[in-house]
């Protein structure tokens, strides 16, 4: 099975997580993995607002609204909870996320 690895450049005591390709985020990362807040995971709160540097699939209409409410000029905002990774990623929590 092929497997991407989340970095969380920000916190280097956190150790990087590898998950199956084409995984949600949200069903992977908790608290005890992850330095990233989640709040919905529906893609509506933006708690997990970050800057997404990799290989990530394309944003959503949904996703694009949220996002542009808080990040609008920044286009490596996403919002962690609804990413799909096709490779390697590095998540930063955005200083826009409320
Ligand atoms: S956790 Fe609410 S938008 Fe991602």
């Amino acid at each position: 099975m092929s497997t991407f690895t989340v970095h969380f450049p920000a916190e280097p005591d956190c150790p990087p997580v590898t998950l199956p390709l084409g995984s949600r985020l949200s069903e992977h990362l908790t608290a005890s993995n992850s330095p990233l807040l989640f709040g919905c995971r529906t893609g509506l709160c933006a708690t997990c607002l970050v800057i997404a540097e990799g290989e990530v699939e394309p944003m959503n209409e949904d996703e694009r609204e949220i996002v542009e409410i808080w990040a609008e000029d920044d286009p490596r905002a996403r919002l962690a909870c609804q990413l799909v990774c096709t490779g390697d990623v590095r998540l930063t929590p955005h200083p826009e996320a409320p």
